[in-house]
């Protein structure tokens, strides 16, 4: 239903689908919305299918959008990411008063938010970038929210934003992140996390149809089963629907149907870039990126198809494997390489928080990621009982449950690796989280060699084991080493 003369507690603008589920999510928790799109007949569509739902002021204009919400007045950007983005908050800006809370909830490369607060706030408003995860489904539900900004638009910020977001254990998942950037940096962090944990469970499923011969649909089964135990999540349980899925149209499993060429929007992208400026190894992501990348490269799969040797390959029975263990040892190697991924992205995050002085807690995000988000799951628990117990750990494989589980999953990790390694079978993120793992572990890494090489090259020097201070080896001379 319209209503004119009532003001509204909140606006969106872009009723593009997250918009309009978020406008319909924050009506249905009785709160007026007022609602404006660029193209006005997308405004009244959505009045048309979604009026009856909660109360909203529809507007027509940019300035009566404005002049329907109460002061202070908060509304939430949902447009296209980039120059969309810059455009609307321009022309908010120029209509707004000094308290007021522009918030953008899309998916906002967190540099750009920075950018944006220090111009908004320097005209006496605030800005918010608030990342908004779980889809479609968690707009309209309750999604998982991340919004940074100051401690002020807050306060006026987020009861509203708590209201709509996802409840697990009577906790909102929703909470102040940190200042300017920080919640669209753990946002994006978050979706690295997310390539990596889709990536592994697609190394599970490969593994189990093309080495175990197993059929979707008994995989769909095989995975309805893993998340009843520590792999309970979100991804894997709508992994269990896809497998399940036939194809109406031929009869055949629809994953057999599906071209195996992976698309990605560009914030597992971001993550990647910023970790290797931050110098935060996150591998898992990293291939899992590259992964979508390969599957992408079309024509080049399709050139060297066939086309480049594979050597002698083996079978799980040459390999004296049987299925039963061989399902299980994927079981761990997939919980080990998540618990990887997961570790790295934290440190990403703990290092980016250093970086920009956010301050983020690691616990709030392990707290708020276990409902509405995409990577929600049961085990996150386990993340904020680590940091609880030492919020100064090395790394989060060093915690206590996580160190157990490894140890628990090593073996059945490294025979996987060999295994489909001889099969000829590819699991980037599976095979690179163990290199990872035993780099962590090591004794001893071949970076010493690499220190000698440069130190040859570049005379670049070296550090000893057994002395402070840098040295050189004279290579081209009498290779007496010299103190630096
Ligand atoms: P989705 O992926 O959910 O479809 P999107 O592409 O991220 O959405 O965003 C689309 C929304 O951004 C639409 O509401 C669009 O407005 P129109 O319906 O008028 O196209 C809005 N949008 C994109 N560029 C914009 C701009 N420069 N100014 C205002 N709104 C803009």
């Amino acid at each position: 239903m319209s209503n004119s003369q009532k003001k509204a507690q909140v606006g969106v603008i872009g009723l593009a689908v997250m918009g309009s589920n978020l406008a319909r999510n924050f009506a249905h928790h009785g709160h007026t919305v007022a609602v404006f799109n660029r193209t006005t007949s997308k405004t009244e569509a959505f009045i048309q299918e979604h009026g009856t739902e909660g109360e909203f002021i529809p507007a027509t204009t940019m300035a009566d959008f404005v002049a329907a919400l109460e002061r202070p007045r908060r509304a939430i950007i949902m447009v296209q990411a980039g120059a969309g983005t810059d455009a609307v908050i321009s022309q908010l800006a120029d209509l707004m008063e000094p308290g007021d809370i522009i918030v953008d909830g899309g998916n906002a490369l967190y540099t750009d938010t920075i950018r944006r607060e220090k111009e908004i706030s320097a005209r006496g408003l605030h800005f918010v970038g608030a990342g908004i995860s779980g889809g479609e489904e968690g707009a309209l539900n309750g999604p998982s929210i991340m919004p940074g900004g100051t401690v002020e638009s807050y306060e006026s910020l987020g009861p509203l934003l708590e209201s709509i977001a996802a409840v697990v254990d009577g906790t909102p998942c929703c909470t102040h992140i940190g200042p300017d950037g920080a919640g669209h940096f753990v946002k994006m962090v978050h979706n690295g996390i997310e390539y990596a944990d889709m990536q592994v469970i697609g190394e599970a499923y490969h593994l189990l149809r093309y080495a175990a011969g197993l059929e979707p649909q008994e995989i769909s089964e095989i995975f309805r089963e893993w998340n009843q135990g520590d792999l309970d999540s979100y991804l894997i349980g709508i992994t269990a629907e896809v497998l399940a899925q036939v194809d109406a149209k031929t009869g055949k499993p629809l994953i057999d149907v599906i071209v195996d060429a992976a698309g990605q929007k560009g914030t597992g992208r971001w993550t990647v870039k910023d970790a290797l400026d931050l110098g935060i190894p996150t591998t898992g992501i990293g291939e899992a990126v590259f992964a979508r990348a390969l599957s992408g490269a079309r024509t080049q799969r399709a050139a060297a198809k066939g086309n480049l040797p594979a050597g002698e390959l083996n079978n799980l029975e040459k390999l004296n494997i049987s299925r039963a263990d061989f399902v299980e040892d994927v079981r761990r190697a997939l919980y080990a390489s998540k618990l990887v991924a997961y570790a790295q992205g934290f440190d990403e995050i703990i290092a980016g928080s250093k970086k920009y002085e956010w301050n983020v807690d690691p616990r709030d995000l392990a707290t708020i990621w276990r409902g509405g988000c995409i990577i929600r799951a049961h085990f996150l628990n386990r993340i904020v009982e680590a940091y609880n117990d030492n919020p100064e750990v090395e790394s989060l494989l060093l915690a206590p449950y996580f160190t157990k589980e490894m140890g628990d999953s090593i073996d059945s990790w490294r025979r996987v690796v060999v295994a489909a390694t001889q099969l000829g079978l590819p699991i980037p993120v599976f095979a690179s989280s163990l290199s990872y793992y035993d780099s962590l572990r090591a004794a001893r890494l071949p970076a010493a060699l690499i220190q000698g090489q440069r130190d040859f090259f570049g005379a670049h020097t070296y550090e000893r084991i057994d002395l402070p201070g840098h040295f050189h080896t004279l290579w081209s001379g009498d290779r007496t080493e010299v103190e630096a």
